[in-house]
């Protein structure tokens, strides 16, 4: 039967020039028929040639078609179309819905709420890694939709594999635009032995400090955690997804246990406070994957200062104000620490570091890079417990 059908067609598409339909139609209710004589009967259209990437669809309808022929391509990004439905969604529903009733229309409004590294929101993550930008350019890009969104919302779970530069990319194309991180945990892996709670888990605070520190040195606004308080299991939870917390309820339901997360979630929330403004601080002489941090200017006119050693040795650091260059503070950074320093603001400040055994540092002039931090720095929302 196969072959049969293959040496029929090809028989048809020789056919060198095409005759249309000579359509007639018995009855109102019906399709229609070509007519045929020894002169003249319809043809199909020949087969173009093909270019790589071309389809030629042919169709055959009740109304008024019989091989009608069209040329259409493969998108190079089938996302783009479903990042147009949620564009169009944006500015054609949500947005006027929300914007119009005054229950909501104080609202702030993110968009793309998903995975750094994802093509997102919700579509073929995981698999096709494109980068977090490529969505949010779609809706941006359009005047009327972007008008509804006041910020990006950006989730943590690919940060450990895809570059934070997608950020820089995202912040500089869109600087009216906040970037908000809304949702992160530890513990989120499949795998059995990572999964849930950890109870005094360093290394999960380590995770925390990192992303943060990162995230901010980024253009990122806040970092929010996924979850206020989880039982021991990490639930409970209607699909069994158990994760971790910074604060965890003992089984009792009398204690609570704060971990590592809980106290360097503070580090950063307790001193950088609303309406912060990040400034620019250097990092001299370190391994930066070993040693990183992030520098703030407070409304209260204090210098905030985060650093964190994820390595296992301990840094003597010296740390400088640019506006006060005659002067050093020399601190121990320990290992597998975080340390936050607040001082008076004297004007931007400058930070140089150097490792123990290392060559002295070198003096460095001093950059401001100034963007404002105007809405919820650093929501870690396990504070309001205490
Ligand atoms: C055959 O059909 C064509 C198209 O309808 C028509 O022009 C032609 O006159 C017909 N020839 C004969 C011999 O009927
Ligand atoms: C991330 O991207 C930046 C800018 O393109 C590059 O300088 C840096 O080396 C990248 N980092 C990693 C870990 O690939
Ligand atoms: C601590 O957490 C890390 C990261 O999730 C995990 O790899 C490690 O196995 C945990 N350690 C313990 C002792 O649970
Ligand atoms: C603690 O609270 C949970 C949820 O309400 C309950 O299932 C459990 O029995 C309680 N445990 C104790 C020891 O009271
Ligand atoms: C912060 O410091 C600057 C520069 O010294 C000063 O102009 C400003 O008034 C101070 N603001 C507050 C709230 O103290």
């Amino acid at each position: 039967m196969r072959v049969v059908l293959i040496v029929v067609f090809s028989f048809i598409l020789d056919a060198s020039c095409q005759k249309k339909c000579v359509s007639k139609q018995f009855d109102k209710e019906s399709s229609f028929v070509c007519a045929c004589n020894s002169t003249y009967c319809d043809e199909i259209p020949p087969l173009p040639q093909l270019v790589d990437g071309d389809i030629v669809v042919y169709t055959t309808d009740i109304k008024d078609k019989r091989f009608d022929q069209v040329t259409m391509k493969f998108s190079q990004n089938s996302n783009s179309r479903i990042f147009a439905i949620y564009r169009d969604f944006l500015k054609q529903f949500l947005g006027p819905a929300i914007r119009t009733n005054p229950l909501t229309n104080h609202l702030k409004i993110m968009i793309y709420d998903f995975n750094r590294g994802s093509c997102g929101p919700y579509g073929s993550d995981r698999i096709m890694e494109c980068g977090a930008d490529k969505f949010i350019d779609v809706v941006l890009a359009d005047e009327s939709a972007s008008s509804y969104v006041d910020g990006v919302a950006m989730h943590w779970y690919d940060d450990f594999n895809y570059n934070a530069s997608v950020l820089d990319t995202i912040y500089n194309r869109h600087s009216d635009k906040w970037i908000l991180h809304t949702e992160a945990c530890a513990g989120f892996y499949e795998d059995e032995s990572t999964h849930g709670v950890a109870l005094g888990n360093w290394t999960r605070g380590e995770q925390y400090a990192h992303d943060i520190i990162e995230n901010l040195n980024h253009w990122s606004t806040g970092w929010t955690d996924w979850n206020m308080a989880l039982d021991t299991k990490g639930g409970p939870n209607w699909v069994n997804n158990l994760v971790d917390s910074p604060t965890v309820v003992a089984d009792d339901n009398l204690t609570f246990y704060k971990q590592p997360m809980f106290y360097v979630l503070g580090h950063f929330s307790k001193f950088i406070l609303p309406n912060s403004i990040r400034i620019s601080s250097k990092f001299e002489g370190v391994d930066p994957s070993l040693l990183e941090g992030v520098a703030f200017l407070n409304p209260q006119n204090q210098t905030v200062l985060v650093i964190h050693n994820r390595g296992s040795d301990s840094y003597q650091v010296a740390i400088q104000d640019a506006c006060a260059s005659n002067q050093v503070a020399d601190v121990e950074i320990e290992p597998n620490s975080i340390k936050t320093l607040v001082w008076n603001h004297q004007c931007v400040g400058t930070t140089q570091a150097t490792q123990p055994q290392g060559t002295s540092p070198t003096k460095s002039a001093s950059t401001i890079s100034v963007y404002y931090l105007n809405l919820f720095l650093l929501i870690a929302t396990v504070w309001f417990l205490v």
